[in-house]
């Protein structure tokens, strides 16, 4: 059972070697759910072996969908849709199945799930998603925990505008906007690339989506959609793991398979800490870097997370645990989740200086860390614990290990495959 697993490192070996980055889990996510719109099979390459991905296929199963992998191939048969219900066990143990509401609302006209509430990173509102839906024709109704959704006329075009630029509630939207009768208009749109990795896929199926990218998307619907095959964009969160294992670690690490413009505001801050990094590569679209490491490392300042292209939430946690020994001081803000500093408290117990009120966290660089055991609370922090491990001197085991897997494929292989001392037991 991986709640028991635990991941030990001794810390203190370089990094030198190429990781071959996994597809993106955030894109993976609403694409499978996307394949809900699609009366056939449709193939989506890259997809990263997670257990949200197994969540996701379980959902899709229980629609109905049949699901199978075969390597990172995964085939979703959404010919007939039999059930409109996601359990309550797949909505708990993946808060992100939210995603499914809009095209199975789309699709089938009804939809009963059960309420996500909050989550390791403080609550998480789903406001958005449903005054959008309601915008759209849909009638919600949240009774003892449960949100019972119906569309008889089905869903129609509208123009939103969101209050916060949130990712999900944007897929959502487009989701279900895709089969809605006429246009709708989604204004602050979340502009990440994950967005337009949807938004790629929905057009390339026979949808009508423009705008994806930037803060204006517009969806017309179409009567139906056809399926098809498609190659998951990059994890540039991984991608940024990584980066921050070869800069707490020492070495000299090649990331193949990335998007590295999707990677620039990371990487841009890696550089101010000191670190060389790289982009080259054949296509249009530079998809190698190269990083090179140069102690000391250096504090970036004030890091501020904010939506895309700012700095992304996703990769605060492990770029705190590489702060802790960059000289000088950095403030981290977290500006998206309340609750985004759990790691901080573990990352002490390495001897890292670091204080946190509010969304604010100090961290004050030391010389060294030192191992000792970690319990991970969630998936990013859970990866801050692992970078922080390679940098520490000494043997770390870290547990909790389950929210790591939620998005990272066997992180303690590919880092021992550049050099890293970690293995699972
Ligand atoms: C997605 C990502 C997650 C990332 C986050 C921010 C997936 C599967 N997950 O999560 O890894 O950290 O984007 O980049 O893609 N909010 C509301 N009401 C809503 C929806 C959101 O108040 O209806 C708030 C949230 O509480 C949070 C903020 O908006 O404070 C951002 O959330 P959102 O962008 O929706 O994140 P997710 O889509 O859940």
């Amino acid at each position: 059972m991986a709640e028991q697993q635990r991941i030990v490192i001794n810390g203190g070996r370089r990094l030198e070697g190429e990781i071959a980055v996994q597809g993106a889990k955030n894109s993976a996510l609403p694409l499978l759910a996307a394949c809900v719109l699609c009366g056939g099979e449709s193939a989506l390459h890259n997809c990263p072996r997670l257990s949200d991905c197994d969540a996701a296929c379980r959902i899709l199963e229980c629609l109905g969908c049949k699901c199978k992998r075969e390597q990172t191939t995964v085939t979703v048969n959404a010919s007939v849709i039999k059930g409109t219900e996601v359990p309550t066990s797949l909505m708990r143990e993946m808060r992100s199945s939210i995603v499914f509401l809009g095209p199975v609302l789309t699709r089938c006209r009804s939809c009963r799930l059960s309420f996500p509430g909050g989550c390791e990173l403080g609550p998480r509102p789903i406001d958005f998603h449903l005054a959008a839906l309601r915008e759209m024709g849909a009638d919600i109704e949240e009774k003892h925990g449960y949100l019972e959704c119906t569309a008889p006329k089905g869903l129609h075009g509208a123009r939103i505008a969101l209050s916060f630029s949130s990712v999900g509630a944007t897929e959502n939207i487009m989701l279900a906007a895709a089969l809605a009768r006429g246009v709708t208009e989604i204004h602050n749109a979340a502009r990440e690339p994950e967005i337009v990795d949807l938004a790629d896929f929905i057009n390339k199926c026979g949808g009508r989506v423009s705008g994806a990218g930037g803060s204006t998307v517009a969806i017309e619907g179409v009567e139906s959609l056809s399926p098809c095959e498609h190659r998951i964009m990059p994890d540039r969160i991984a991608a940024a793991t990584y980066l921050c294992c070869c800069g707490a670690a020492g070495g000299e690490l090649i990331l193949t398979d990335v998007n590295s413009g999707d990677l620039r505001p990371i990487t841009a801050v890696l550089e101010q800490m000191g670190c060389s990094v790289y982009s080259y590569g054949k296509k249009r679209e530079e998809n190698n870097i190269f990083i090179n490491l140069h102690r000391p490392l250096i504090s970036p300042g004030t890091i501020r997370t904010n939506v895309h292209p700012g700095f992304p939430t996703d990769a605060q946690p492990p770029l705190m645990a590489l702060t802790t020994i960059a000289s000088g001081t950095t403030v981290f803000v977290e500006n998206i989740f309340e609750n985004r500093f759990k790691h901080a408290s573990e990352l002490t117990r390495l001897g890292a200086k670091i204080s946190v009120e509010g969304k604010v966290a100090v961290v004050t660089g030391v010389k060294s860390l030192s191992g000792a055991e970690l319990v991970a609370t969630d998936l990013r922090g859970g990866a801050a614990l692992i970078t922080a491990g390679l940098a520490a001197e000494g043997t770390s085991k870290i547990s909790g290990i389950c929210h790591v897997d939620r998005g990272y494929e066997s992180i303690e292989k590919v880092l021992r495959s550049v050099g890293a001392d970690i293995r699972r037991i």
